[in-house]
């Protein structure tokens, strides 16, 4: 049995005090929640001060991104041994921002998704198609090569430690969200490319996160799906009402 998992990408939003009211305040509502995993992903400025906040809490806190080097002339990057040895316990991996503005490429990710376990961190690796792709009908193409290109000379143990999330690009922050059935859909061929890249088990074990546009009001269409795990949750994990609000339709 999948537990169910919602997190939040607050993207490049929050200045460390803001982070510290959010974080404390998440806190108070969903702080001992134990029916579903909660993590909360700041921008790396505010990781240290919200893993201080979130401390002694059933919340866990991720980074939005990592280098996959361990040290050296990366300026203005970050590693994972840096964000592991802050306290934080996921890192988000390929996000469709990453790969559209930032050269993120299926290389990168699997280069990055392979470090953060390197230092024991749990990677929530996105893929995701844009609406040219998907009105071309190439999105289970466009998945499939993505989540190959990820785990790319992994082992069975090493994929069982990752997360995906499926996000597709034309849903995020814009308010267009998948139906419940297009989701499936996807969520289902992504367990399909699973069993042919290693088994069934495999496939029917790993953690599989909507993302795009969920919100309190759509979220329990979206979650009560067989094949839907959780979700990355990114415009409405900004206030704790409505991230709470999602949290709370995986009961
Ligand atoms: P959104 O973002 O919920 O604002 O669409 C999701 C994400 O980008 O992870």
């Amino acid at each position: 049995m999948r537990k169910k998992l919602i997190a939040g990408n607050w993207k490049m939003n929050k200045t460390t005090s803001e982070a510290e009211i959010l974080a404390g305040e998440l806190m108070k509502v969903a702080g001992s929640v134990d029916y579903c995993d909660v993590v909360i992903c700041p921008p790396f400025t505010s990781l240290d001060c919200v893993v201080g906040v979130v401390k002694d809490s059933k919340i866990s806190v991720g980074a939005q991104d990592l280098h996959w080097e361990d040290q050296g002339a990366y300026t203005g990057k970050i590693s994972g041994d840096m964000i592991k040895n802050l306290g934080a316990s996921h890192v988000i991996i390929g996000h469709s921002e990453q790969r559209t503005y930032f050269h993120e490429t299926n290389e990168t990710v699997n280069l990055k998704t392979k470090k953060a376990l390197a230092h024991g961190l749990i990677p929530i690796v996105c893929i995701g198609e844009t609406l040219k792709e998907r009105d071309a009908g190439q999105t289970e193409e466009v998945v499939h090569e993505q989540l190959e290109g990820a785990y790319k000379d992994f082992t069975k143990d090493e994929v069982l430690k990752c997360i995906v999330a499926y996000e597709p690009v034309w849903a995020i922050g814009t308010g267009k969200v998948a139906t419940p059935e297009q989701a499936q859909d996807v969520h289902a061929y992504i367990r399909k490319i699973l069993t042919n890249l290693f088994d069934k088990d495999l496939a029917q074990e790993q953690r599989i996160l909507y993302g795009g546009s969920m919100k309190p009001d759509n979220a329990k269409g979206l979650l009560e799906k067989p094949d839907i795990d959780g979700g990355l949750i990114g415009g409405a994990s900004l206030k704790a009402e409505s991230f709470m609000g999602i949290i709370e339709a995986t009961r």
